[in-house]
């Protein structure tokens, strides 16, 4: 063999592992990061409510970490409440959420009903938040303690807040006010005002979710099948499988 022919041999072995290589090293072809119109950074355990239709039922992310892109929104739905994403950190595991009502109503802090963490998602308020505690159409004055809000009085009625910690314990609210709401904020927002503050949200933390942890711990992803009904383990090899990569109980190919 002339030094030709074997350079050109060697290339194409070269080539051939490179390839080979490439399609190995391709991971989780289901769960690609992508990026909202806004400049919101999608990707695991996160996933993109608006690519998912019934046709597709498989998706690669936790079960509620749905985002929905559209337009500049970034909206995830809370026990039916609708947020904006604003900010997510990979690295710490958290992200900022503003609530879509709220934003409506700017200048004029109202927010109508209280978050609900559901505990099917492993999703918890973080140490960075801190609570406003409203309450709407008191008939009766509130203590000097508590703050006014003008906006939100009107026909003799008056609504009020209170800074979580700062609110009296044996404060009866029940039957002098129509409702009383918990909002979230940032510590630290509030410097801005009762309305910046909401629009700027709150901070939620969230965790390796429990179902998740067999999957993860074996270099995979965690999904689910909303027709099925069956949580799925996406895996660096290009498989899907129940809920671990280890071991050979297997699912299906990962076809492109
Ligand atoms: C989005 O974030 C993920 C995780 O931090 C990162 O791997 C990916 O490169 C980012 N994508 C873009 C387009 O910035
Ligand atoms: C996403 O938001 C748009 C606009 O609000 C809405 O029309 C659409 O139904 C939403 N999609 C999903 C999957 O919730
Ligand atoms: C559903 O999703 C599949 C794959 O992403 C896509 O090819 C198809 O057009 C979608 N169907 C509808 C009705 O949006
Ligand atoms: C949602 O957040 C994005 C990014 O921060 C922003 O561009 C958009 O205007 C927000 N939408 C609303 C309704 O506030
Ligand atoms: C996460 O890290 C960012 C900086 O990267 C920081 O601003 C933020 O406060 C951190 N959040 C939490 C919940 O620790
Ligand atoms: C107070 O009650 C009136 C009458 O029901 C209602 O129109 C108004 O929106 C309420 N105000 C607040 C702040 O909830
Ligand atoms: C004042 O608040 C009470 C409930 O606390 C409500 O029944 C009443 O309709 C409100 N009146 C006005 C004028 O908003
Ligand atoms: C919100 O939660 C508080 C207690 O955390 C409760 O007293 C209040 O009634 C709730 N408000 C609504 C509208 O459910
Ligand atoms: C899953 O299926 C249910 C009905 O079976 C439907 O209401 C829901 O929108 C589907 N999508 C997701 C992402 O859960």
């Amino acid at each position: 063999m002339c030094p030709t022919q074997l350079f050109f041999i060697s290339l194409l072995i070269l080539f051939i592992i490179n390839s080979s290589i490439a399609e190995n090293t391709k991971p989780f072809g289901y769960c690609p990061s992508s990026v909202c119109d806004n400049g919101l950074n999608i990707s695991y355990p996160f996933w993109r409510l608006d690519y998912y239709n019934s046709t597709s039922p498989q998706y690669c992310g936790y079960p509620g970490f749905g985002i929905n892109c559209s337009q500049s929104n970034s909206i995830l739905y809370i026990s039916d409440d609708s947020f904006n994403v604003t900010k997510i950190n990979y690295n710490n595991l958290s992200l900022t959420l503003v609530d879509i009502d709220a934003v409506d109503h700017r200048g004029c802090p109202r927010v109508n009903h209280n978050l609900t963490l559901n505990h099917k998602f492993p999703l918890e308020y973080s140490e960075h938040d801190l609570y406003l505690n409203f309450y709407y159409n008191c008939t009766v004055s509130f203590p000097d303690s508590a703050d006014r809000l003008d906006c939100l009085s009107s026909g003799g009625n008056n609504s009020y807040f209170y800074v979580g910690d700062y609110e009296p314990i044996d404060l009866k609210w029940y039957g002098i006010c129509e409702k009383k709401v918990v909002v979230p904020v940032m510590d630290g927002g509030l410097i801005r005002g009762v309305g910046a503050a909401i629009g700027e949200g709150f901070v939620l933390d969230w965790q390796i979710s429990k179902e998740c942890g067999k999957c993860e711990a074996s270099q995979g992803r965690c999904g689910y099948d909303n027709s099925t009904h069956e949580s799925l383990c996406f895996c660096n090899d290009g498989t899907i499988k129940f809920d671990t990569c280890e071991g050979t109980q297997f699912l299906t190919h990962l076809h492109d």
